[in-house]
């Protein structure tokens, strides 16, 4: 295992030495919220968007947020390498009760944990990827960026067992997002995504997106997706903070149009990159 530095309750250690309590709300229930903000060149991509989501998030499970932006921002600091693209990768629980119960406990510290990992270049970002249906089996508060992630991650293994990369997830007909990422299709020329809602995490690349596709004056709505929709689709796309946009060339085993990256995925992909260009 790679022995970097982390950050753990006020502390920066050594990976191999940072150690949570049994008893922590994080591990006894999955009590706690964490984000993905993604790093270029030491720059944070879009951090007062993460942070407020961050924000958003700990209010919808009723925590306070420990810290002031430029606290995190002074946390994330000694965790960065400006000669590379990494991901900051925080967590905050409840903290460690000292006894377990499902209601929250008086006056618990939260524990704040804080990583910086390597952002790794997906294969077949440029050939496309394969992805599966799966009916959505999550919960009602998929807006929220919790660490109760076992419905996603089922979802994702059992992509990955169908040789697929992501899982594109159906509710009553309609697309919600991916198991990890947010979902966007190409019909008759129109980019579509389904709206926020608290069926699906508000992605900020999914918002850069939007926002790329405005200043570009490309067509785009936000729009439900059904099942029939997603599978006559010229295009799908996959997004997030650790794969940007991932190209969908394969769906449930049948070619997504003509079965290669298409036209508005290329013309998105360069808008993308130089956008993050011009921020470096
Ligand atoms: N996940 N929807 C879900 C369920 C996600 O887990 C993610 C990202 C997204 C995309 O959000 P963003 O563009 O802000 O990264 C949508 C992160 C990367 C993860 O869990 O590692």
């Amino acid at each position: 295992m790679e022995n970097k530095i982390v950050y753990l309750n006020g502390d920066y250690l050594p990976l191999t030495e940072a150690k949570i309590s049994v008893l922590d709300r994080g591990f006894l229930f999955a009590d706690g919220i964490y984000e993905v903000i993604p790093v270029y060149q030491g720059r944070l991509f879009h951090w007062q968007a993460h942070l407020q989501r961050l924000d958003d998030s700990l209010a919808g499970i009723r925590m306070a947020n420990p810290y002031s932006s430029e606290q995190w921002l002074a946390l994330f600091a000694p965790l960065l390498d400006a000669s590379k693209d990494q991901y900051i990768y925080l967590q905050i629980t409840r903290g460690t009760a000292a006894k377990r119960d499902h209601a929250f406990p008086e006056n618990t510290a939260p524990t704040v944990f804080i990583m910086s990992s390597d952002i790794v270049p997906v294969a077949g970002k440029y050939t496309g990827i394969k992805a599966v249906t799966l009916t959505d089996s999550r919960w009602l508060n998929c807006h929220l960026k919790t660490i109760a992630l076992l419905a996603n991650i089922l979802h994702r293994q059992e992509a990955v067992d169908q040789d697929s990369m992501e899982a594109i997830l159906i509710k009553n007909g309609y697309v919600t997002e991916g198991a990890a990422s947010n979902v966007f299709v190409v019909i008759k020329g129109v980019l579509l995504t389904p709206p926020k809602s608290n069926a699906i995490l508000s992605g900020i690349t999914r918002d850069v997106i939007l926002e790329l596709a405005a200043k570009n004056d490309m067509v785009y709505c936000e729009d439900v997706i059904s099942l029939a929709e997603l599978k006559s689709a010229e295009e799908i796309w996959v997004t997030s903070s650790t794969r940007e946009i991932l190209p969908v060339v394969e769906l449930d085993g049948l070619a997504v149009g003509e079965g290669k990256c298409g036209p508005v995925w290329q013309a998105m992909e360069q808008l993308f990159q130089a956008y993050k260009q011009s921020l470096l």
